[in-house]
């Protein structure tokens, strides 16, 4: 969403991760901040966010929609142990207030495609249940497919164990004996996991291709786009 608030350079240069409100003195000191291209050194001075730049570059946006191309072995979390997501973006967006956080989430050993945002009301709108956000991952397969894994999951009868409602049908394509396509319009724990083992399978490999409108296929795995 586009915003182009007015308030104090320390409170924009402090919420978009650039420095903190007390630091701001010494940033404008080391950056070039400059409003409407004059060059400003004030923490109090009230500016609009479009009308700024640090080193000749504008600000970051106001509201922050990032898509990652995850690479294995990082985790979708602000605070566990291990290699954190939140690492391979820039610094400053990690320093953001309201926080940077994922939209919903990958298995640390799944790759692929991953949102980030600072909107919440974003974030909910594509985790919802409700709104049935279309996600496409490729998988590789332990044991070949035995022929009926694109009926069942297509039925909207498969329940997974622990589930109170059977999942919502999803489509399966058959890339090899042992690789496939399959998009769903929801997102449970371990979904694509847990449906291959209910059908006697295991998933050796998962990468999320798709997440709604927003793929990665011309993305580099670690590499990331503001979209
Ligand atoms: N389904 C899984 O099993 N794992 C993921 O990371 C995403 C979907």
């Amino acid at each position: 969403m586009k915003t182009n608030s007015y308030k104090r350079i320390d409170a924009h240069l402090s919420s978009l991760g650039y420095c903190s409100r007390s630091e701001s003195i010494k940033f404008m000191k080391m950056f070039s901040v400059r409003n409407k291209g004059e060059r400003i050194f004030d923490p109090k001075l009230k500016v609009y966010h479009d009308d700024i730049t640090v080193d000749n570059e504008p600000l970051d946006p106001e509201m922050l929609v990032v898509l990652l191309n995850k690479p294995a072995g990082f985790i979708c979390s602000h605070e566990d142990a291990g290699r954190l997501i939140y690492s391979l973006l820039p610094k400053r967006w990690q320093n953001r207030s309201p926080k940077l956080s994922t939209v919903g989430r990958l298995d640390v050993d799944t790759t692929g495609a991953i949102l980030f945002t600072d909107d919440g009301a974003l974030n909910h709108r594509l985790t919802s249940p409700k709104h049935h956000v279309s996600k496409l991952y490729e998988a590789t397969l332990a044991s070949e497919l035995r022929g009926d894994e694109a009926e069942i999951f297509a039925s909207g009868t498969l329940m997974l164990h622990g589930e109170k409602k059977p999942l919502l049908p999803a489509k399966l394509e058959v890339l090899s004996p042992t690789k496939v396509r399959i998009e769903l319009d929801e997102g449970k724990y371990h979904q694509v996991k847990r449906m291959f083992g209910a059908v006697g399978n295991r998933v050796v490999s998962l990468h999320r291709v798709r997440f709604g409108e927003y793929n990665v296929e011309d993305l580099e795995s670690g590499a990331y786009k503001i979209v």
